[in-house]
């Protein structure tokens, strides 16, 4: 297949090598620093896109909207890998339904960090009567990440959520008093060079269970992206990371 790097940062490199290590071709790169009037661009357009059979895009949350109106216009398939623009999820959902193009979307594509999720989600049925269990989570990246908390803290507070009825709402602020019986706490730290790393906490007076994914470099999302690249192309509509992960994975 032929690939669009839509953002050409630390995720965007990363594409770059699977893209090639998996024997596809890159048919352009494009971000707003870029233009060498060949194989680089600057901006996302039906032009740009030409000849490419699927974008993967990971930019920044404002570009995403005006994106999708690109690959909508010149029926581009997509993986969209940028965090952080759910308030223009209907408007995206929208422009794709109407072109009838596929686009997958997701806060993580990690393959690892879906297993993790998974097992969360898991962990968090099987002491949902327990009370002595309380959970929390916490998640750690590197200083130069934009959004906080992580796009994939939301979706393990939103498994975890759904999973231990007695938890009804996150905080995701620094608590500086204690929290209610029913909040579930999800802590963010940002430093360093960590890709990602993110751990749910099952915690008894006896005992307490951790639960940890961490990333060891960025190659994991690189790969899950380019795996569900080659999943979306023929593909109609708009679908999430979970829905590419659910058919990947073993479940019985
Ligand atoms: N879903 C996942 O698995 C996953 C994993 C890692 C990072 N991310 C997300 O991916 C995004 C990018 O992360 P990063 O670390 O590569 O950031 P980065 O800052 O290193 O790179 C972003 C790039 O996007 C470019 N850009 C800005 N506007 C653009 C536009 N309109 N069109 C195309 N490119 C544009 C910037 O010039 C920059 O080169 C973030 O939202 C991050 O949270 C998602």
């Amino acid at each position: 297949m032929r690939v669009a790097i839509v953002g050409y940062g630390r995720m965007g490199r990363e594409v770059e090598t699977i893209v090639l290590d998996r024997g596809h071709e890159v048919g352009r790169i494009i971000d707003p620093t870029l233009d060498d009037g060949g194989i680089q661009a600057a901006a996302v357009t039906p032009v740009s896109l030409e000849g490419c059979d699927v974008a993967i895009e990971f930019s920044l949350p404002d570009a995403v909207a005006g994106n999708v109106r690109a690959y909508a216009q010149a029926g581009c398939a997509a993986v969209i890998g940028t965090t952080g623009w759910s308030a223009w999820l209907e408007e995206v959902r929208g422009r794709v339904e109407a072109a009838g193009c596929g686009v997958v979307y997701g806060s993580n594509f990690s393959v690892g960090a879906q297993v993790f999720l998974r097992l969360a989600a898991k962990a968090g049925a099987l002491v949902r009567e327990l009370e002595e269990y309380d959970i929390a989570v916490h998640e750690m990246h590197h200083r130069g990440k934009k959004d906080s908390p992580s796009g994939t803290a939301l979706s393990l507070a939103e498994a975890l959520l759904a999973s231990v009825p007695r938890k009804r709402s996150v905080e995701t602020a620094r608590l500086d008093r204690q929290p209610r019986e029913d909040e579930l706490h999800v802590s963010s730290t940002r430093g360093g060079s960590v890709p990602g790393t993110h751990t749910v906490y099952l915690d008894a007076p006896a005992d307490t269970i951790e639960i940890t994914h961490r990333a060891r470099t960025r190659g994991g999302f690189a790969l899950g992206a380019v795996r569900a690249a080659e999943w979306i192309i023929g593909r109609k509509g708009l679908f999430t990371v979970e829905q590419f992960i659910a058919e990947l994975l073993t479940e019985s």
